[in-house]
């Protein structure tokens, strides 16, 4: 009885170091996908300089036709946006080399700028699908809003709140990564052509971003998370 009691007591001791010892690669692991997961959409979204407008996407011949700088711009910033904000969290980026933080902060915000005005009128042009194009009007303005936020915040030399602002502007930024990665289950589970997923997805998207982001904020302020350095 007291060998069996006490095989069950190593057993839970040996899962639980087995348990930590896992999460311990956890802020490694997710720092590792959101590279890959960034670098990718970003690249992905640069096809068009190979294949030209149409054939990279056939889905936005509304924009092509109708605002075609509007969609160029916006496919051309946005992509620098995702990026560079990765860069932004590096720490040892911010310490070492301040001046490029700096710049490469500056070039940031002027690519959410001209992706957010552009992502306005792009969903300005979609008001066939009113419900899309409110998720992402109202994603534009916050984009714009959270960065102009972080950026005001730094000037003022608040750092630490200037910091929780970029995690909000990037949390943002991502939802063109999340964007991608629900949009098939929509079109592949929900049997639903993009016209009608993007009812969806344009608020799916960002929204539980947002979300997550306030919690983990919430909790790295309380002392109780794991760090993740992108
Ligand atoms: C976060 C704020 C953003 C907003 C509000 C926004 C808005 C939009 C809108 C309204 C469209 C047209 C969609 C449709 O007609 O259904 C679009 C398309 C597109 N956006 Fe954005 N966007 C944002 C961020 C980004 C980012 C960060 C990228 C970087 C990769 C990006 C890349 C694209 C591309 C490549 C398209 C063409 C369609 C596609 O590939 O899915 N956008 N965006």
């Amino acid at each position: 009885m007291n060998v069996l009691c006490n095989a069950r007591k190593h057993h839970l001791i040996y899962r639980i170091v087995k348990m930590k010892t896992s999460l311990q690669y956890l802020p490694k692991i997710t720092t590792f996908l959101l590279w890959l997961l960034s670098l990718g959409v970003a690249l992905v979204s640069y096809r068009f300089l190979a294949l030209g407008l149409e054939a990279a996407f056939p889905g936005m011949m509304n924009h092509i036709a109708n605002r075609n700088l509007a969609f160029i711009l916006h496919i051309s910033a946005s992509p620098v946006a995702l990026v560079l904000g990765l860069f932004q969290f590096r720490p040892r980026l911010r310490s070492k080399y301040p001046g490029i933080h700096r710049w490469s902060g500056r070039i940031y915000a002027v690519a959410v700028v001209i992706g957010g005005l552009t992502g306005l009128i792009l969903a300005f042009g979609i008001s066939d699908r009113p419900i899309a194009a409110f998720g992402f009007g109202t994603l534009s303005i916050l984009w714009i809003g959270a960065t102009a936020r972080a950026i005001q915040l730094a000037m003022a030399g608040r750092m630490a709140e200037h910091q929780r602002w970029v995690y909000r502007s990037y949390a943002l930024t991502f939802a063109a990564v999340t964007l991608r990665l629900i949009l098939p289950f929509f079109i592949v589970l929900g049997d639903m052509e993009y016209s009608q997923a993007s009812n969806y997805v344009g608020w799916i998207s960002w929204v539980p971003n947002l979300l997550i982001i306030e919690f983990y904020l919430r909790r790295r302020k309380a002392g109780k998370t794991l760090t993740v350095s992108a």
